[in-house]
């Protein structure tokens, strides 16, 4: 039997890869939005394990699954023996014999990495405390959309160095753009656990309005992830001046977009004006996280597909 392909990390992908898969998702979006079926994975089964919460993956994933003629079940910490020590090992040798693929959302990223050497299947990463590669596929997707090719440009992040600043690092390497963060001292980036090549594609700024200065593209996440409830009142002392403002947008480049993977806390890492406001992009990256996951399993499962012969 061939080892899978797994999606653990931005970088398990190569640069003509993801040029596949957008080109792919805007054929599958299109033919979505026309009603029209594509059922290229009838029969098959996406199992999806989530030991932290989520609305978004979770319906994007069991929609995408179901709308590409497969079916999805839910399994969680709680209610499965996931939350009772069984070995992550014998799991994912149990879950893969009666699955095609499953998306895993945990703690450790050793953890999924651990999982997909027992499978049988592909994995794919719907969250790790390191890495989010689903949502940097689904923004990068929406920045194509709304600004054309990303290569070359400025993203500016904004506030903790957290797994979807990881994965945005690592994009930057792959799709050659350039990524500039700001966070405040104390929670810089860590290159060595962003998993980053080194290439120079990542500046850090104290100050995050120089960050945002010229940026085409303005983001930022939750102050407090998954996983680190226990340092709240730290964290929203430390982040503070760490907010995604009016000001901020201001410096950036006119036509700059501003995202945000959502969940948000307006008020914190966001002022309602920015995140409600005319640059924000917000709605489009939640929704085309299904169209990329449905590009991504059907590329997991049966590979490249000819457009015009599918
Ligand atoms: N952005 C994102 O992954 O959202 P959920 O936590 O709701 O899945
Ligand atoms: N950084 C956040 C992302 C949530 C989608 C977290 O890990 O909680």
């Amino acid at each position: 039997m061939n080892a899978p392909r797994h999606y653990l990390q931005f970088k398990d992908f190569s640069r003509a890869e993801y040029d596949y898969l957008f080109s792919r998702t805007r054929w599958i979006k299109d033919r979505f939005k026309r009603y029209e079926p594509h059922h290229p994975l009838f029969d098959r089964t996406l199992v999806m394990i989530f030991e932290k919460a989520s609305t978004r993956t979770r319906l994007s994933f069991e929609a995408g699954m179901q709308q590409l003629g497969g079916s999805a079940i839910y399994l969680n910490t709680r209610d499965s023996q996931l939350g009772r020590g069984e070995p992550v090992e014998d799991a994912a040798q149990v879950i893969s014999r009666m699955s095609d693929i499953v998306m895993i959302r945990t703690f450790e990223q050793s953890i999924i990495e651990r999982f997909a050497e027992y499978s049988r299947v592909p994995v794919v990463n719907g969250l790790t405390n390191e890495y989010h590669p689903c949502q940097i596929l689904a923004d990068i997707f929406t920045f194509i959309e709304h600004r054309g090719p990303i290569q070359g440009k400025t993203v500016a992040w904004v506030g903790d160095s957290n797994n979807v600043c990881n994965t945005w690092l690592q994009a930057a390497e792959v799709l050659d753009f350039q990524v500039r963060v700001s966070t405040p001292p104390g929670y810089e980036v860590e290159p060595e656990r962003a998993g980053l090549y080194g290439t120079g594609h990542f500046v850090h700024f104290d100050d995050p309005m120089e960050a945002c200065r010229g940026a085409d593209l303005v983001t930022t996440d939750v102050w407090t992830s998954m996983g680190f409830e226990a340092e709240n009142e730290e964290r929203m002392r430390d982040f503070a001046d760490w907010q995604v403002d009016e000001d901020m947008m201001k410096v950036a480049n006119p036509g700059a977009v501003f995202m945000h993977c959502l969940p948000a806390h307006r008020g914190e890492e966001v002022s309602a004006d920015v995140i409600d406001g005319p640059q924000s992009v917000v709605w489009d990256e939640a929704e085309n996280r299904l169209h990329v996951q449905k590009a991504l399993m059907e590329f997991l499962l049966i590979g490249k597909v000819d457009k015009d012969r599918s």
